[in-house]
């Protein structure tokens, strides 16, 4: 059961509430978090899971969306994970994360639907250090594996078919429910599971990436949509930090004890997937379409693990 009603500050204007939104992966991480926190925000959604709907089945998509009503698709299925990560054919990554958007796409121009499509951080492979960045929109993608690749692959199709999308990139996410491709769990879970039990953990600290709240994405997320103002947008915690300084900004909120995690690194640690070791993201299209940014990823945890009652 949840406990963080939100306030009727944060509602947003009555207006913007007549959308009504499909939520595709309803029971994912984030496609939960986005039908609770939607809900609250005075949007109409529905929710469709797996058993509901298999999204690289076009003919069934197709039949299933057609007989619902609704303005927009939110898609937060993928193909992604352990399991994602060792298939060494690209095929369900592509069918998954590429075919799929593609064909929500053609559905949505069809049907005259608005697409959000969610997409990655992974879709750069950065180097650091010696060179901090975090990456723009207007950065060039360099995925280095194949969730990354389709995934990419996904956001290049979407356009050849409508005009009326949003992608948005997230990073590292955590959110109320853990994520589905991750065994349920997410970083925050772990690492609180673990240091609360006394038990050591060893963290790299030799990647960086923007940790994002599935709550501060599904506020933004729906503020933007409102809007015509279409295409391509990061959406991340704002600053970064690498796993270990994560880990250790968890442990320092909760006053877990911060000795129990060890820092190590990639050469260390075998790494389930080929990845850059900086995925920082920085939200600039929001900023320069007039958005408020996204808080700083400390002030999402907080609110997380209060919400939580970590
Ligand atoms: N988690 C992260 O750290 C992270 C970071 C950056 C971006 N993202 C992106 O954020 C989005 C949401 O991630 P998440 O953590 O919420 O993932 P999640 O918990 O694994 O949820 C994904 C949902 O999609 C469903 N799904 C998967 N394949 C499907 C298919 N073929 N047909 C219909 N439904 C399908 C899953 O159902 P089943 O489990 O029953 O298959 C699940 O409900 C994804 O697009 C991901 O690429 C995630």
């Amino acid at each position: 059961m949840r406990s963080d009603p939100i306030s009727s500050k944060s509602r947003l204007d009555p207006t913007v509430s007549a959308l009504k939104l499909l939520v595709l992966g309803a029971n994912g991480q984030l496609g939960s978090d986005f039908t609770y926190y939607a809900d609250q925000l005075g949007y109409e959604t529905v929710g469709l899971t797996h058993e509901d709907v298999e999204v690289t089945n076009r003919d069934q998509l197709f039949d299933v969306l057609g007989r619902m009503g609704f303005d927009a698709i939110i898609n937060t299925t993928a193909y992604q994970g352990p399991k994602a990560y060792r298939d060494s054919s690209p095929a369900a990554s592509y069918d998954v994360n590429a075919h799929a958007p593609y064909h929500l796409a053609e559905f949505a121009a069809e049907n005259h639907k608005v697409l959000v499509h969610i997409s990655t951080d992974f879709v750069f492979s950065g180097c650091t250090p010696p060179e901090a960045h975090a990456f723009t929109e207007q950065d060039l993608p360099q995925p280095a594996n194949l969730y990354a690749a389709s995934k990419l692959a996904g956001e290049s199709l979407i356009p050849l078919a409508t005009e009326s999308y949003f992608v948005f990139r997230l990073a590292s996410l955590y959110g109320a429910t853990g994520s589905r491709a991750k065994d349920h769990s997410n970083f925050v879970k772990t690492v609180v599971g673990k240091l609360s039990n006394n038990e050591p953990v060893r963290i790299v600290d030799d990647i960086r990436s923007s940790p994002t709240s599935a709550k501060s994405v599904v506020f933004k997320i729906a503020e933007v949509i409102a809007t015509e103002k279409y295409g391509l947008y990061h959406l991340a915690g704002s600053g970064s930090c690498t796993w270990y300084e994560f880990a250790v900004e968890i442990a320092s909120q909760l006053k877990l004890p911060v000795d129990l995690i060890e820092r190590s690194s990639t050469r260390e640690v075998a790494q389930e997937v080929k990845r850059g070791n900086n995925t920082s993201l920085r939200n600039q299209r929001l900023v320069d379409e007039g958005f408020e940014d996204l808080a700083p990823w400390q002030e999402n945890l907080r609110e997380y693990l209060r919400e939580r009652r970590m």
